[in-house]
């Protein structure tokens, strides 16, 4: 166990010091990377079976959860690289940080109100100055209870997806931006979900039970388990039967 992973642990009895601590790290490292090292790489394999699976148009990207930007930007860099053209990215945060947890997500205080917070201004300049194609971009700023409305749905052009990023951390963050996606979800949507076994190898937690309540609404979806990614992210192909 990484030395990182022993002080969190032990400061995880102590929630108000395990929240100073996480501060003062992240404080330190102001750098533009992501917090989970293997998922620019999910995202890579994501957008060469939506290359194998489908013919343009592929459909766009959409991330939940940005925090600095960098998947982000990554699944931009990725799409180009492999020609994957007319993909437009949208990506949904507060720009604030974590909504506070309630109910399922307290579990044992790992996420708290305000963590991962980057605000809008800082994550445009990340990107901009990375050399992401502005005009691809759609970033909507607001906790999702307030900001995936359907009146959203016709202010932009939100096209079918081809990878849909999860990486909002809680159960009802996923749960809000599946209910809100669903519109969007065609066969074969690659599902990406960083935090699938954040909370341990729970479907009663976080992104399982998100997930797990989504499929019990929509008898005609069900998933095929791709790849894990990172130690708590997992990768899924959606099928749809008749949409
Ligand atoms: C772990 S960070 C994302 C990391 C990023 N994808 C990366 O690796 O570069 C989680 C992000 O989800 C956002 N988030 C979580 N729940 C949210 C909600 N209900 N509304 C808006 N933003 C939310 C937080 O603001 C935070 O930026």
């Amino acid at each position: 166990m990484s030395i990182k992973k022993k002080i969190e642990n032990l400061l995880m009895g102590y929630p108000p010091l395990f929240r100073l601590g996480s501060k003062i790290y992240h404080w330190m490292n102001s750098s533009f990377l992501t917090l989970s090292p293997e998922t620019p790489e999910a995202i890579l394999k994501a957008f060469k079976l939506v290359k194998k699976d489908k013919q343009p148009p592929y459909g766009d990207y959409y991330e939940f959860g940005l925090f600095r930007g960098f998947t982000f930007l990554k699944a931009y860099e990725h799409s180009k690289a492999l020609e994957l053209a007319g993909i437009n990215f949208h990506g949904f945060d507060s720009f604030e940080g974590l909504p506070p947890a309630e109910g399922v997500d307290v579990a044992d205080g790992r996420f708290f109100e305000g963590q991962f917070a980057c605000s809008r201004e800082d994550v445009e300049k990340n990107l901009s100055s990375n050399g992401m194609d502005m005009a691809r971009v759609n970033l909507i700023k607001g906790f999702y209870e307030d900001s995936l409305t359907e009146e959203l749905k016709s202010k932009y052009s939100f096209k079918p997806a081809s990878v849909v990023l999860m990486d909002c951390d809680l159960y009802s963050s996923t749960a809000e931006a599946l209910a809100w996606i669903d519109d969007y979800l065609q066969d074969k949507t690659i599902l990406l979900f960083d935090d699938w076994y954040s909370f341990g190898d729970s479907k009663e937690l976080g992104q399982q039970k998100a997930m797990q309540e989504f499929l019990a609404m929509h008898p005609n979806y069900s998933v095929e388990h791709l790849w894990k990614f990172c130690k708590h992210g997992s990768a899924y192909r959606l099928r749809i039967n008749d949409k």
